[in-house]
């Protein structure tokens, strides 16, 4: 049966409405950890002029698929099997990676990994857009996030909202400046990097 997401149901429409314009230049976006594949069906189908390329770990890539034969669009490529943690990742060429509430789940050296393989795995020195809760100055910004925050680490210890500027820290040592922090509903934000050489 087709795995499905609420949460993509409720953010997918504010999500798009803040990427649309950073992604109108651009031809084509690698996802990581695409989950269900919900949020690469309704960004490829409103913005027709990229390649979507779907990626997550091998547990997820049938659902993905689901998703993606239903949805029929020819602008998705299916989902390919990546790990951030893997030593070697597919050789790729995009203009810009998407990762969505992902960051959270992972442990820092996942974040340390994923920040790493970005720059030097990706051809064209893609741009960055992360969705998801932040803390700012080590301070959650909502109590939701705070609970949210410790459900996350009763079911694993190393996963949990990042700081802010650690993450950023991590991605200037990549390479990466950072050109916007969005706020979004329920908490979130959407950091959107540029590498330092475009
Ligand atoms: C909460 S889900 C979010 C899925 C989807 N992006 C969304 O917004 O609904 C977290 C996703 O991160 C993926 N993930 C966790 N650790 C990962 C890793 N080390 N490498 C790649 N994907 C990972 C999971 O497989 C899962 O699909």
């Amino acid at each position: 049966m087709k795995p499905f997401s609420e949460s993509c149901e409720q953010n997918k429409q504010v999500i798009l409405e803040t990427i649309k314009p950073l992604l109108q230049n651009y031809r084509s976006v690698l996802e990581i950890g695409s989950g269900t594949g919900q949020h690469a069906v309704y960004f490829a189908q409103h913005m027709p002029h990229l390649q979507w390329q779907t990626s997550d770990r091998q547990e997820n890539i049938e659902g993905i698929q689901l998703w993606l034969e239903e949805a029929h669009l020819s602008n998705i490529s299916s989902p390919l099997v990546l790990d951030v943690m893997q030593a070697e990742w597919p050789k790729l060429s995009v203009d810009a990676v998407f990762m969505a509430n992902t960051l959270h789940i992972m442990s820092w050296h996942d974040v340390e990994a994923f920040f790493s393989q970005i720059s030097k795995v990706l051809e064209k020195n893609p741009s960055l857009i992360i969705y998801g809760p932040f803390n700012y100055h080590g301070q959650y910004t909502s109590e939701s996030n705070q609970r949210f925050d410790q459900w996350l680490k009763s079911r694993d210890p190393n996963s949990g909202i990042k700081d802010f500027s650690e993450v950023n820290q991590l991605a200037e040592e990549n390479q990466l400046k950072l050109v916007a922090d969005y706020e979004m509903p329920a908490n979130n934000r959407i950091l959107y990097w540029k590498t330092k050489l475009s």
